[in-house]
């Protein structure tokens, strides 16, 4: 029983590795997950947790873009402009960095 439990376990984690690559290959805005994980843990993760949608400085980003106010034209603008104790990310990040970012933002 245990063992079935975590043999479909690995089973949807490879899926979802598999959509991921997917994703990654040729997503519309064709942002690099792995170096997005990067330049958030860099800029984004002292106030942010990835893993949960606690509240940290700002609010937990697991599960962000299944949000519906939360479009990726919104995520992008809230890391562009900043607001209510976020910093501005327009000058500090370059643009691959916000592309990167926002694909590593999708798959929390
Ligand atoms: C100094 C702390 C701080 C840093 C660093 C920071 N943020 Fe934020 N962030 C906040 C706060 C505070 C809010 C809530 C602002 C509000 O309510 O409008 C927020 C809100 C957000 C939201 C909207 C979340 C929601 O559910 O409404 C997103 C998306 C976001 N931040 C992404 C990022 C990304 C990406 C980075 C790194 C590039 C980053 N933040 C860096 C403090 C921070």
């Amino acid at each position: 029983m245990r063992k079935t439990t975590s043999f479909m376990i690995v089973g949807v984690l490879a899926l979802a590795g598999a959509s991921l690559y997917g994703q990654t290959k040729k997503g519309a805005s064709g942002g690099d997950v792995a170096k997005g994980k990067g330049v958030f843990d860099q800029n984004c993760a002292v106030c942010h947790n990835a893993d949960s949608a606690e509240v940290k400085m700002g609010p937990g980003l697991k599960g962000i873009s299944k949000k519906p106010k939360m479009t990726e034209a919104s995520i992008k603008t809230k890391i562009d402009v900043g607001g209510n104790g976020m910093p501005s990310y327009k000058d500090i990040l370059t643009d691959p960095e916000k592309t990167n970012v926002l694909a590593y933002l999708k798959t929390l």
